[in-house]
């Protein structure tokens, strides 16, 4: 049923939504006409039999000191049709003795004392019969009997007639239905027309043309619908303006150093003396560590995109917090950034293992090359009933700003920020935290100098 429903025009299916039930209903009421014309046809064979039955019971009479009974033709001619029916017939007294007939058409098992007619099925000469016995009063001179009128005939003519009689109600029922379909299926043909304009319009649209489509076109129950696309066209516009002014803000960030390093180039042909190429040479390698750092940044955010709709697993946060300061102490020692672990207990946490990664690795490089040497940092882990609260804290230079949310947008960097850096990586971090229904706050330390931020994700 599924199967016969799934793929097909929605008018097709509508139709045969209706249809199917309407052949239904057909199919009963064209059973309970086949009962309704076997009835008729049993009624008008049973007047037929009664009839004649009488008009020989008429003919009954007393005479010469026994009874007679002479069968006009009229009581058989009730029978002639076209079908060719045997007719058979019996009179007989009510001691058994034959007056008139064939001896053959048997008498109703029944005893009709009781009435004054009755039907039976009866076999004559090997044909099935339908039959009437019907008693017949008489006076004799002896006091009053009766006599036994039985009449005979063959099913031929009763059975085309209920087959006529089905016929014609089948007709009937099927030309209903057949109108009823083609009603239908101009009515649905004419409903579906404003959802099918709205497909075209859907499809006809070009691929940058993104606004709400007028829900006032179509039916009031297709409303949600329209609204559904309209939210739908709603985010993708968003997520289009957003991916626009990120490649814009990229290739800005990116244009400023190739043209500083083209002059640096430049600058190095032409210098003279060996010393000014090396330092020439030495910005220009600078200057591409820039760059690399703000590549790896900008595929991290390529990454952190292509992750967001995986589901998360979960990951113990204390091995891997552990893992990442370990390979970061080499650079926090050039440095001269000293970092501290406090992480006792595991932590486990409902996020993919990659963006952790990033996140953490992203607040531990910060600390090293923001907080400024000498500085201490602490990264701390604190589990909770439900959720994880990571930490890493510095006592180093700070960020130099006193609105410390808008260093999560992108490009941003702070006042004081280190030389090199693509300003990427807190708004990595909030978009971590965000897709990870975790939650970044920025803060200054109670002491009053360097930078923290902490981050409360979901626990399993
Ligand atoms: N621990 C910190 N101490 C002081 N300032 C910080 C600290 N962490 C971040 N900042 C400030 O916030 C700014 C934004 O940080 P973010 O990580 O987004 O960019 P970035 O470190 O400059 O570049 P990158 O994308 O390479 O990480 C930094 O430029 C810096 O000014
Ligand atoms: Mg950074």
């Amino acid at each position: 049923m599924m199967r016969l429903f799934s793929r097909r025009s929605l008018r097709l299916n509508l139709l045969l939504r209706v249809m199917l039930p309407l052949a239904g209903v057909l199919s009963l009421t064209l059973w309970f006409s086949a009962g309704s014309a076997s009835r008729q046809a049993d009624r008008l064979n049973e007047q037929q039999l009664l009839a004649s039955a009488r008009v020989i019971a008429e003919q009954v009479r007393f005479e010469n000191g026994r009874i007679r009974a002479a069968v006009p033709p009229s009581a058989l001619e009730l029978f002639a049709s076209d079908s060719h029916d045997e007719v058979a017939y019996r009179v007989e007294t009510v001691d058994g003795r034959l007056v008139v007939g064939f001896l053959d058409l048997p008498i109703p098992s029944a005893s009709i004392r009781d009435f004054k007619y009755l039907f039976y099925p009866a076999m004559f000469r090997d044909e099935t019969m339908r039959a009437i016995a019907l008693r017949q009063p008489i006076v004799t001179p002896e006091g009053s009997t009766s006599v036994l009128v039985l009449v005979g005939e063959t099913l031929k003519s009763r059975d085309a007639l209920e087959w006529q009689l089905w016929l014609r109600a089948f007709v009937e029922q099927a030309g209903v239905v057949l109108v009823a379909a083609f009603l239908i299926w101009i009515g649905i043909s004419r409903e579906l027309r404003p959802l099918l304009a709205l497909r075209e319009a859907v499809l006809s649209r070009p691929a940058d043309h993104l606004e709400p489509f007028d829900s006032d076109t179509v039916q009031l129950e297709l409303h949600p619908l329209v609204e559904a696309i309209n939210s739908h066209m709603a985010r993708l516009l968003e997520v289009v303006g957003r991916q626009r002014r990120f490649l814009d803000a990229a290739a800005h960030q990116l244009r400023t150093p190739l043209a500083v390093m083209k002059t640096q180039i430049a600058y190095s042909l032409r210098a003279k003396a060996e010393e000014e190429r090396r330092d020439a040479l030495a910005a220009v390698g600078e200057g591409l560590d820039g760059m690399s750092r703000m590549t790896l940044q900008l595929l991290a955010l390529a990454r952190v995109e292509n992750i967001r709709n995986l589901p998360p697993r979960e990951v113990d946060m204390r091995a891997l917090v552990r893992e990442i300061v370990g390979s970061a102490v080499p650079r926090a020692l050039d440095q001269g950034v000293a970092l501290v672990v406090d992480a006792s207990e595991p932590a486990p946490v409902m996020v993919r293992e990659r963006l952790l990664r990033e996140l953490v690795s992203n607040l531990v490089e910060n600390a090293i090359t923001h907080a400024g040497s000498g500085a201490t940092a602490t990264i701390s882990l604190a589990p909770e009933v439900d959720r994880v609260v990571f930490k890493v804290e510095d006592d180093g230079e700070g960020p130099g700003e006193d609105d410390l949310s808008h260093l999560t947008r992108r490009f941003q960097r702070g006042a004081n920020a280190a030389s090199s850096g693509s300003g990427l990586g807190l708004s990595i971090v909030a978009e971590i935290a965000d897709i990870c229904k975790g939650e970044l706050t920025l803060y200054r330390p109670a002491s009053g100098k360097g930078f923290g931020a902490r981050v409360v994700l979901p626990g399993p």
